[in-house]
Formats: structure tokens, sequence, C-alpha cells
């Protein structure tokens, strides 16, 4: 007998890229009554019809709406997922609601300042007994569940080198606004001990995937886990990460455009980022469909030899974009499932395992590739 939806969730950004993929997974859920929300409320409806929901599960919400907490407790949210970035430069006011509401919260933020301070509400989090986390994406969620796992096996970790080279399929507007925001601008990270200053996009390097990705070029980005990763795993003397596109002319054209904006030839990359994302959905067909991460730790073992550790994940079939959605999807399940989790605000790090985000993937051709 189908049983009556007990947790209340409503995905904020439900019919955006990662959005959609995310209520495609919880609408199959029979603990959530699924709310989708977004400004636009006849693609919420529509979203909402192909999932076989109610219209009124479809609803117009803009997360600055001044009323957005008295908002998410008449419509009695238990968790709201918010998939609304850009993050980089966003309050917390969605945050904010959903504790004033009494509900709990998770976001997708790849900002790094945005996810480094989460905790300033921790303190609020916890008087009202919610979970608030920030993060729950591939970064830092799945990245540092990655270091946890291996972490046991060093005696001194001292570096963690990390980066995903995405396939074909172009992410949606917001992500692409957030990571095209620091290209060619200047950001810390830690390096043999030390502060150094790189650019967004620049650093071109070149790294080898496992078959049948191959070698993909990668730039340097600006995200939580160089913030975070340095205090996490103390000792540590090098966080770095990369990312690259499916197109090896596309990453060198967009390397080349962060040149022009380090050079302050171009102010920034703000107004090419809806046309390279038509562009790139034009070019789809003749792309890789194939992407990867990976994670590359060294240190000095538990033998006290040194340890070298390089673990991948590989996607096919243009399923690379539901990655992104294993922690909210696997977080949601677990409260929907009636799971305490910490009560407070974090950083999405140690409260997902690898085998629990993974499985929060399943049917999708995501492959893992365990060090
Ligand atoms: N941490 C990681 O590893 C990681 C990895 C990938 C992506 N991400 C994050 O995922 C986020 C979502 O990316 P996406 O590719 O899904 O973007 P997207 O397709 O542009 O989706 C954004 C959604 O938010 C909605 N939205 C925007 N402003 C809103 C507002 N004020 N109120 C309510 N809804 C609003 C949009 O609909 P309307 O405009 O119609 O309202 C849209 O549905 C990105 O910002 C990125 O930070 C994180």
């Amino acid at each position: 007998m189908p049983t009556s939806p007990t947790h209340t969730i409503l995905v904020l950004g439900g019919y955006g890229f990662f959005g959609t993929r995310i209520c495609q997974s919880l609408a199959t859920n029979q603990s959530i009554r699924l709310l989708i929300g977004g400004r636009d409320e006849d693609r919420a409806k529509r979203l909402a019809l192909e999932l076989g929901l109610a219209p009124d599960q479809a609803l117009a919400i803009d997360a600055n709406a001044a009323d957005l907490a008295q908002t998410l407790a008449a419509l009695r949210v238990d968790t709201i997922i918010h998939t609304a970035g850009p993050f980089q430069g966003q309050d917390y006011h969605v945050a904010r609601a959903a504790i004033g509401a009494g509900a709990n919260y998770i976001d997708l933020a790849d900002g790094r300042d945005f996810v480094a301070g989460i905790g300033q509400l921790d303190a609020l989090a916890r008087q009202r007994g919610v979970f608030v986390t920030s993060g729950a994406s591939s970064l830092p969620a799945l990245s540092s569940a990655v270091v946890d796992r291996y972490a046991p096996r060093f005696h001194q970790l001292t570096s963690i080198r990390h980066g995903i080279a995405s396939g074909a399929r172009a992410p949606g507007l917001a992500t692409m606004r957030g990571i095209f925001g620091y290209c060619g601008k200047p950001f810390s990270r830690l390096v043999a001990g030390h502060h150094e200053t790189t650019h967004g996009w620049l650093d071109l390097q070149r790294h080898q995937f496992a078959a049948p990705v191959g070698k993909r070029f990668l730039g340097s980005c600006d995200v939580p886990d160089l913030a975070l990763f340095p205090a996490r795993y103390p000792g540590v003397q090098t966080v770095t990460f990369h990312a690259g596109f499916a197109s090896a002319s596309g990453h060198l054209f967009v390397w080349a455009a962060a040149q022009l904006v380090r050079l302050r030839i171009l102010r920034s990359l703000a107004a090419l980022v809806a046309p390279l994302h038509r562009i790139s959905q034009h070019l789809e067909p003749f792309v890789s469909d194939k992407g990867a991460m990976f994670v590359a730790m060294e240190g000095v073992g538990v033998d006290g030899q040194a340890l070298s550790l390089e673990w991948q994940l590989v996607a096919a079939q243009n399923h690379g974009p539901h990655i992104p959605c294993g922690a909210a999807i696997a977080l949601a399940q677990k409260l929907a499932g009636g799971e305490e989790l910490p009560h407070g605000a974090m950083p999405c790090m140690g409260i997902l395992t690898v085998a629990d985000y993974l499985a929060a993937l399943q049917g999708f051709d995501v492959r893992e590739i365990a060090a």
C-alpha cells in the first residue's frame, strides 16, 4: 500500500539544470512531498506534470522575497534544497529563512566564501534544532568524503590535488555565471606550505584520466575546498583544484579569454556567458559525452614510506551532470527516512561517505575507480 508522504521538500531552482535532476530522483520517494519552486510558475508546472505531481506542487517563489520564511512556514516545508545560484556574492537570506521557518537547509553552493562562511549560522540553527549545510555537491561533499576515506592510510597527508573534466552537456546558466565570474581573476591557494596567487582558468595543465576519458586540459578554479581542506586536514601543505571542458578547443578558448581578463584587456567574461552557453548546447553532439573527477593525495603512509594515491570517478552517456546532485539527494533521503542529521550549520563535510554519495547515483553510467 502506498505510504502518505511525511516529509515536505522544496527544491528552490527545482526546474533548473541540477534542480530538475534532483526533483526527478526525489519524486520517486514515497515519503517525500516534493515542491518545485522558482520564479517561473509555468516552468515549475511543466516539470511537475512530467513527474506526475499535482499542479499545486509547482510554485512561483523568489529566493530574495522578504517574506520567504513565512512562505516556507505556510507550506510546512521540512527541508529546503537551494540550487538557485550563483552563490558567489549571495548572502544567507535563504538559509536564514529556512532556520526561521524551522526547516532544514541544504545548498549546492560552489562559492568559496559562501560555503566556508556557513558556520556563522551555527548557533541559530542549533537553537532552532535544524540541519543546515552548504556545498552539498561534488565540492566539498564528495571531494572531502574521498579524502576522509583515504586519510587513515596516511601517517601525514601533505598534498591534495583534485579536479573535474566535464562531458559535453553544459550545466545551467547559474553554474556558468559562477565559474566564469572568477575567470582571469586572482585568488589564493596553499602550495608547498605557502599561500600563492593563481588566476581563474589559468595555470593550464593536462591530466591523465582513466579510459575512455584520457588526457584533458584543466585550469585552476576558486572553490570552497581551497579554504576548507587546509583546516580539515592538519599538516596538509598543498591543496589545488582544476577543472576543464570536454572540448580541447573550447577549453583553450576559455584559457585565452582568462588571459585577456588577467591582462585587463577584458573586464570580465560575464557578457559572454549566455552566448557561450548557447554555443556549447549546439556543440554537444560533437563533443565527448564522458567526464571524470580525480582526487590525488600524497604524503607519508602509516608504514613511514612515501605514499601517493589517486581516486577517480568516470561518467559516460552525459550522465556526469547527475554527480553534483548526489549529496542533496542522499541527504534528502536520509531526512525523509527519519535519520537524525546534526543540528547546526556546517560545510557539507563528514556527513556523507563516498558510498552514501554514490548510492544516490545508482542507475547512471558513473564508475568509481578506487585508489
Ligand atoms: N558545489 C559544486 O560542486 C557544484 C557543482 C555544480 C553546480 N553547483 C551549483 O549549482 C547551482 C545551480 O546550477 P544550475 O546549473 O542548475 O543552474 P540553472 O540551470 O541556472 O538553475 C538555477 C535555477 O534557479 C532558479 N532561480 C534563479 N534565481 C532565483 C530566485 N531569485 N528565486 C528562485 N529561483 C531562482 C532559476 O529559475 P528562474 O530564473 O526561472 O527563477 C533556475 O531554475 C549553481 O549556482 C552552482 O553553484 C555546485
